[in-house]
């Protein structure tokens, strides 16, 4: 079973997107997968078509096999829930008191067999970045091909640094340029900054700028399944690939 968070240090750069579009692909090459929602914006399920009356989740439930939902795109799921704001004080006050909150949920699902656990984060630092880091097997760091982003990436990797560098069974973290224009100077000049400084850790491709993305989000539904065939679409699943090569399972 490998864990792999999706983190950013800026927030919108698509984490929750490309989590939920990277567990589709790695389940149509016949990985058994869930995704695991981190966020209290509990956005995930908008993606998987899941009824927005349901409430539960992992911030009441707890993961646990009990708490996982069946998604029509063969991925299993866990959303965060929707709680009140006192709710989600006592549920961070837990998670501060329980640094292994996560990795022991994670781990109790074992008897499912899972080859991939994709947990999804909030941007920035926070005790969701925090207890992700004590659970994931790999991280990826989503970044926009901008200033901002770029300038953000060497300040989450010494977050990361801080909470695995006791952890023998940290695989390390990759960079994943999203949005990727397919013109503009600025952005390719950002990307060519990026591969300089951090060379073999960023994957090899970054996914497209690509309209297909936001209407899958309206019809509520992965875009992979959306339009298969679109350049996003292909990137993702170069990206599944990607992982499965590099990552023994
Ligand atoms: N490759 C892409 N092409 C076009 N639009 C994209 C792409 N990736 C993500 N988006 C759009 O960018 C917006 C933000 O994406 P998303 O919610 O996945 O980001 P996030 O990093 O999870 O945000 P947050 O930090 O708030 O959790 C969404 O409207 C999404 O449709
Ligand atoms: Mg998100």
């Amino acid at each position: 079973m490998q864990i792999i968070a999706f983190i950013s240090g800026k927030g919108g750069v698509g984490k929750t997107t490309l989590a939920v579009n990277v567990a589709v692909a790695l389940a149509q090459r016949k990985k058994r997968v869930v995704l695991i929602d981190l966020d209290p914006q509990n956005a995930q399920r908008l993606h998987l078509g899941m009824d927005p009356e349901e409430y539960s989740g992992l911030s009441r439930e707890g993961i646990t096999p009990q708490s996982m939902f069946d998604s029509p795109f063969d991925v299993k799921f866990i959303p965060f829930g929707r709680v009140s704001e006192s709710e989600l004080v006592g549920f961070e006050n837990e998670l501060r008191k329980h640094p292994h909150w996560v990795s022991d949920g994670v781990h109790s699902l074992t008897a499912e067999a899972f080859d991939f656990v994709i947990i999804d984060t909030p941007p920035g630092p926070s005790v969701y970045l925090r207890q992700v880091l004590m659970a994931a097997h790999r991280a990826l760091v989503v970044v926009l091909a901008d200033a901002a982003s770029y300038a953000s990436i060497s300040k989450i990797e010494s977050l990361i640094q801080d909470y695995t560098s006791d952890r023998s069974d940290f695989n390390g973290s990759n960079i994943l340029i999203n949005q990727m224009p397919t013109q503009g100077k600025l952005a390719h000049q950002v990307r060519t900054a990026i591969y300089a400084d951090y060379g073999d850790q960023v994957v090899p491709v970054a996914i497209h700028k690509d309209t297909r993305v936001s209407q899958a989000l309206a019809f509520e539904r992965p875009v992979l399944q959306y339009e298969p065939g679109c350049k996003a679409s292909l990137d993702i699943q170069y990206v599944a690939d990607w992982l499965i090569e590099s990552i023994e399972i």
